[in-house]
């Protein structure tokens, strides 16, 4: 596929059935059944409930020798055996975007060790990033894991680390939606 912006449609169909929608910090989201996640544009989406697009983007603070640890080990999204997944759009404030790139880089990792702490969970976690910022969306951030059912427990233990990092200090709107595959 080489289009690079998705749409997440949240509504009343969709692959991806909600099965539990939590607001951790801000506004909440309105409540949704489904996800549909579409290949899109930048055009308005007037699907759905509520439509939060995000883009597939270069890294920014991942170094070389953590590129290819990350590579060596992540797994695709899509596995048949991913049939739980957790979608987590995420802002951060004025203050973290007032920082320069090599201060939000010693706050993500020689601080809080977000790469290093993920590391761990791989490869059970497939994970995607996608930017919302650059867009005028209402977060910064859409992010998207798949695991196994049997993996619940490990991404619970995974979240619980980095929200009590200094990285999530930064974090002023943070919505977590759980689905499973239809
Ligand atoms: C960014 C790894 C889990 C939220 C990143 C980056 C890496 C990474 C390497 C930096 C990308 C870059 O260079 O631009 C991982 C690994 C995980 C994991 C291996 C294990 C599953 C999570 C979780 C969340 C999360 C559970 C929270 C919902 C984010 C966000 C960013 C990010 C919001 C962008 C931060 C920014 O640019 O300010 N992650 N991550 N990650 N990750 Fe994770």
């Amino acid at each position: 596929m080489n289009n690079t912006i998705f749409d997440f449609v949240g509504g009343t169909i969709g692959e991806w059935k909600v099965i539990k929608m939590t607001t951790i910090k801000g506004d909440n989201l309105p409540d949704i059944s489904y996800i549909n996640k579409i290949s899109s544009s930048l055009i308005k989406n007037d699907e759905g409930i509520w439509t939060l697009k995000g883009i597939v983007s270069n890294l920014r603070y991942t170094e070389k020798a953590e590129k290819e640890q990350l590579v060596a080990i992540q797994e695709d999204l899509g596995r048949p055996l991913a049939t739980h997944a957790a979608f987590i759009p995420l802002r951060k404030s004025a203050e973290w975007w007032n920082l320069a790139q090599d201060e939000r880089r010693k706050i993500m990792e020689e601080s809080s060790k977000h790469t290093q702490t993920g590391l761990k969970y791989l490869p059970a976690i497939a994970r995607k990033l996608f930017h919302s910022r650059d867009i005028g969306e209402a977060f910064d951030f859409l992010t998207w894991f798949e695991y196994a059912p049997a993996d619940e427990e490990a991404f619970e233990e995974l979240l619980y680390a980095l929200r009590k990092t200094e990285e999530w200090n930064y974090v002023d709107r943070e919505v977590d939606i759980r689905l499973i595959k239809v």
